[in-house]
């Protein structure tokens, strides 16, 4: 609804059964019935106010990613929107080493729960999902995401494909037991508690069958022209590379116009492009040339078998095209400069060693809500430089940086524009610059393979 100069929406979290496979019956957790959940419609400057109510049997915690949002709705992994049935676990005992869930005051106000975002940034495609501290990745996989766009005049002025011609995809892999739910080994009791099951996922959860907005491998009927595809990995730990192949074996151009944060200066033309966990890429792809009754497939070149498959556009009707490709995209990238950064910090991103205990690591430490890692000075430019032992997909809360370098080289064609998540590949040191604004408060950076995240791979970035 729209009053008061905001939008709202109301969304339930609630445990639905869908049919995600034909004819087969799969619990979920869901933003308001449907995997992924309600798209939020937003226009820049226009703040949203999103009321979510928690009907699942868990605390849950919504964060927007890539959202420039105040601390208090940022979804901190321990600042729990509390399960409805909560008094029933009150009674029980509680939760234990579950903070903030010993005030009775506090609980009520928390099973429903207010998040605003304010949406002063740029036009782009954002995403929420849940964001409990070790509990991110199950959530996620059970079906806790769904996109939040952002619209604003200077997008509209470029006239790109819009409507049935823009289509947004949610790019998610999972696996499935055979009583039709979704299988997530730490889920599983038969893994749980043997020992040396965490090897297994401790590089992160893979499932073999692909979904594409919560349907396998969908075939899409378009017609043969200019089409806006929105591409979001929204997988636990899978990496894409996509590839756009029509019936004759031809690979169509993959046009770049937009990052993770936005529209790009120019557009930036790809035969193949990596998509890393929480990546977004803005595509115009032209079906021009693809006669009625052809198909256009778009692969996964890192899958094998069925996970090279990812879906497919049949082209069902010629329509006419007045689209282009603009050449000048926006104007209002920062260009920041290294020269002006007054700090630069590092970090290494690797697994535990011997004695260091479990898991993940961010510097040598494993994630603690109550430790301070990083504080910066709100409006400060700085440098990061961040090195990885194997891949890693290293994201931002607040704000969005640039890629300056890539193992010292200059940054490939897909890192251009605005991110806020960067894919380190093995071995390989990035430097990125950014400018902390916007608000104070107790942000995160992390790996979004979303296993590593839980297992530790994250760390607080304090604004002050
Ligand atoms: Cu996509 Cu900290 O999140
Ligand atoms: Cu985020
Ligand atoms: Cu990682």
């Amino acid at each position: 609804s729209t009053a008061g100069g905001v939008d709202r929406y109301e969304i339930t979290q609630r445990e639905t059964v869908g049919e995600i496979l034909p004819g087969v019956r799969t619990p979920l957790w869901t933003y308001g019935g449907s995997f992924p959940g309600p798209t939020v419609e937003a226009r820049r400057g226009r703040p949203t106010v999103v009321t979510h109510r928690n009907e699942l049997p868990v605390p849950t915690v919504v964060h927007l990613h890539g959202g420039r949002t105040p601390a208090e709705s940022d979804g901190y992994p321990t600042d729990l929107v509390l399960p409805g049935s909560w008094s029933e676990h009150r009674h029980g005992g509680g939760m234990p080493g579950m903070p903030g869930m010993a005030d009775p005051r506090a609980v009520q106000s928390r099973v429903v729960r207010e998040y605003t975002f304010p949406n002063e940034q740029r036009a782009t495609m954002l995403w929420y999902h849940d964001h409990r501290m070790d509990y991110t990745a199950p959530a996620i996989w059970r079906g806790l995401a769904g996109l939040h766009l952002v619209r604003d005049d200077s997008e509209r002025a470029l006239e790109l494909p819009d409507g049935e011609r823009e289509v947004p995809l949610v790019i998610t892999d999972r696996a499935f037991a055979a009583d039709g739910s979704l299988a997530y080994p730490s889920l599983d009791p038969a893994l749980r508690d043997r020992p040396g099951v965490q090897e297994p996922y401790a590089a992160g959860v893979l499932g073999d069958v692909i979904l594409v907005n919560g349907a396998p491998w969908p075939v899409h009927e378009v017609a043969a022209v200019r089409h806006r595809l929105r591409l979001l990995n929204a997988s636990n730990a899978r990496h894409y590379e996509i590839e756009a192949v029509d019936q004759d074996g031809r690979t169509l151009d993959l046009v770049q116009i937009g990052a993770d944060q936005g529209l790009l200066a120019a557009p930036v033309t790809h035969r193949r492009l990596p998509l890393a966990p929480a990546e977004r890429y803005d595509l115009l792809v032209d079906f021009g040339a693809v006669k009625t009754g052809g198909t256009v497939r778009l692969l996964n070149r890192l899958g094998s078998g069925r996970t090279r498959e990812v879906m497919a556009f049949r082209v069902v009707r010629q329509e006419r095209d007045d689209s282009r490709v603009p050449a000048v995209l926006s104007t209002d990238l920062p260009q920041w400069r290294r020269e002006e950064a007054v700090r630069v910090r590092e970090f290494a991103f690797r697994a535990g060693r011997m004695g260091e205990g479990h898991g993940w690591l961010i510097g040598g430490r494993p994630f603690d809500p109550a430790r301070e890692d990083v504080s910066v000075r709100l409006g400060d430019l700085e440098v990061w430089r961040l090195i990885a032992d194997v891949h890693h997909p290293v994201h931002l809360h607040l704000v969005g940086f640039r890629i300056l370098s890539r193992g010292g080289r200059a940054p490939l064609p897909h890192d251009a524009g605005l991110k806020d998540t960067v894919s380190l590949r093995p071995g390989e040191a990035a430097e990125i610059i950014t400018r902390f604004d916007g608000y104070r408060g107790r942000y995160l950076f992390h790996c979004h393979n979303a296993e590593h995240e839980d297992m530790g791979m994250m760390a607080n970035l304090e604004v002050r």
